[in-house]
């Protein structure tokens, strides 16, 4: 059976796309299945952000094929590993749990990289082109942790 990641943000059309895409180019697709949504739904739909989209491009990612979803309590059954991008998105996922079980699978993704401090991917939204470099270099590195990890399940 496939081990099915998905990574969440707020929109699902900055962060967890180039999450997204990021780790799909480091693991095996018959392997794993990777996914994005967002805890909110102002983006049902839409491409990823233009900003995102170029970022993923200068690394030879294409992320234009994803388009925006919000996530659904039902997540809870389909992924073995969800992915927060910050601790705000962290919370509203962990609000919609249902279970225990359903709450062991909720992560900080930068927890990846610093256990237990809380950092979180910043939302690049309002910002320059500057923040969507910041926030693919620290998702490269979160995600070449998790790629690992899932190649010895
Ligand atoms: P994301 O960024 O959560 O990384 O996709 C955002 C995109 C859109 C909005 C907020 C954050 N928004 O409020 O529309």
């Amino acid at each position: 059976m496939k081990t099915n990641v998905l990574m969440v943000c707020l929109g699902n059309i900055c962060r967890s796309p180039l999450a997204e895409g990021i780790l799909k180019s480091k693991t095996d697709p018959k392997k794993i299945f990777v996914d994005s949504a967002g805890t909110g739904d102002y983006h049902i739909g839409d491409s990823p952000d233009p900003r995102s989209i170029k970022i993923a491009q200068t690394k030879d990612l294409d992320i234009t094929a994803q388009r925006g979803r919000q996530f659904q309590v039902t997540d809870f059954d389909k992924f073995h590993y969800i992915y927060a991008m910050d601790t705000f998105n962290y919370g509203d996922i962990i609000g919609l749990a249902r279970n225990e079980e359903d709450k062991k699978k909720v992560f900080l993704i930068l927890d990846e990289i610093f256990p237990g401090e809380n950092v979180d991917v910043p939302d690049p939204y309002q910002g320059g082109e500057q923040g969507f470099i910041n926030v693919y270099n620290m998702l490269e590195e979160a995600c070449s942790i998790i790629a690992t990890k899932l190649k010895g399940k």
